[in-house]
């Protein structure tokens, strides 16, 4: 096993009607800023708990946070913070909204131009504390220090990361997601299914523990995904998915074993150029990455096919064959399209991404470091 620092120190309050409780987790002194997205919480009565909350409070209000978070409305935000000396964050809806109350922190109280934040990956040393209330099971925002911003003018999605944006309580209650639309919880599956890929389909380096944990998350995902988008207020089905996104990226499974990650900056690319929703892009890179890379993935790739999908017959190519086929298969299955084909992509995007990773410097990616461009060009013809 790899050695390893862990560091987590968010407060989980987990269960049907815990916003209820969200008052005793914020100093009663506070001037709050409550931030939220496009509306969704004023729709399905999580505004209104959480205003019924924290009646003993001071709150201002941000809304209009869109999806993949711009970093020109955060700005916005971070006057906000700063004209009205708010001293706590709660963001209230999905990873969007979580990623940006991180960013409106750090940028609050960081001296220079926020977009080294991100650009530079600048050091945070402060930020303005924040909680989260969680409509939407999928990213791992409400229990990890990463945000990930996109500057629309210049159709950038990049991330930063600091304990000191970690959340310092998360509010999940599974009922507040039963609006979510179907796409959305499809999406939801194959990010915390991403997730859970990117730190497990590597290679071994002796943690059985986290490959146990990774695949007890998997087998959870497939078992449960279908149930709760089949009943979308089917509590236990809701609830078992959404502490599996949770469990995906807190750093448990993560702690001790090498990391991917080049599916999620690759498909980062995809999201920034053609708007298409984060859990979607995973799974159309997903796939071709493990195919690219099953010669230095191979020894989990198999251990995937048998623990995960129960695949013991065939030569050890048809196994990993048979692997990444019903992992394409699964996200299909959740109504997640895998072809760049079937989101109107051109080919010619392709090159365009090859292009601007080389010239942000992003030519190591993947757990031995050598996807590079080139091989970024081969991942997404693969995927075609
Ligand atoms: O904006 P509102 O009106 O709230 O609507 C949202 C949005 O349109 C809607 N929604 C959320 N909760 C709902 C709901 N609709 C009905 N009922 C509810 N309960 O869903 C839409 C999508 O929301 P969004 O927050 O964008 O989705 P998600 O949670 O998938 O977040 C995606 C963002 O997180 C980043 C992604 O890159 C992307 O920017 N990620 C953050 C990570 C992290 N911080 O660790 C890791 C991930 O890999 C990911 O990169
Ligand atoms: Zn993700």
């Amino acid at each position: 096993m790899n050695n390893f620092t862990f560091y987590n120190p968010v407060k989980i309050l987990f269960g049907k009607g815990q916003i209820a409780r969200l008052a005793a987790e914020i100093p009663v002194t506070a001037r709050i800023l409550l931030t939220y997205g496009g509306g969704s919480i004023k729709a399905n009565g999580v505004y209104d708990q959480v205003k019924a909350a924290l009646a003993g409070h001071t709150v201002f209000e941000f809304g209009g946070i869109e999806p993949n978070p711009h970093l020109e409305t955060l700005l916005k935000a971070v006057a906000v913070v700063r004209a009205e000396n708010i001293d706590f964050l709660l963001a209230v809806g999905g990873g969007s909204v979580a990623d940006g109350t991180k960013f409106i922190a750090a940028a609050a109280r960081f001296a220079g131009d926020p977009w080294d934040i991100l650009a530079k990956q600048a050091p945070i040393t402060a930020a303005v504390p924040l909680g989260t209330v969680l409509t939407l099971p999928a990213t791992g925002s409400e229990m990890n220090g990463t945000a990930v911003v996109t500057r629309a003018a210049t159709q950038e999605k990049l991330y930063f990361g600091s304990p000191l944006v970690m959340p310092v309580f998360s509010v999940l209650d599974p009922e507040t997601t039963f609006s979510l639309p179907p796409k959305q919880i499809g999406n939801g599956i194959v990010d915390a299914f991403t997730h859970v890929a990117e730190q497990y389909l590597t290679y071994p380096v002796g943690a059985p523990l986290q490959d146990r944990m990774a695949e007890a998350i998997l087998k959870t995902l497939i078992e449960e995904g279908p149930k709760t988008l089949a009943d979308p207020t089917d509590y236990a089905a809701r609830a078992n998915f959404m502490w599996c996104a949770t469990m995906a990226l807190n750093g448990l499974i993560g702690a001790g074993v090498p990391h991917d990650w080049a599916t999620h900056t690759i498909g980062h690319e995809l999201t920034a150029l053609h708007g298409i929703d984060h859990g979607r892009t995973l799974a159309i890179v997903l796939p071709s990455v493990l195919a690219l890379k099953r010669d230095s993935k191979r020894a989990k790739l198999l251990q995937y096919a048998e623990r995960v999908w129960g695949i013991t017959a065939g030569t050890e190519a048809e196994r990993i064959d048979a692997a990444i086929g019903r992992t394409r298969a699964f996200f299909e299955s959740v109504g997640v399209p895998t072809r760049l084909g079937d989101y109107g992509v051109p080919t010619e995007t392709i090159p365009l991404i090859v292009e601007r990773l080389e010239n942000r410097g992003a030519v190591a990616l993947g757990e031995h470091g050598d996807i590079d461009p080139a091989a970024v060009g081969k991942v997404l013809a693969l995927s075609v």
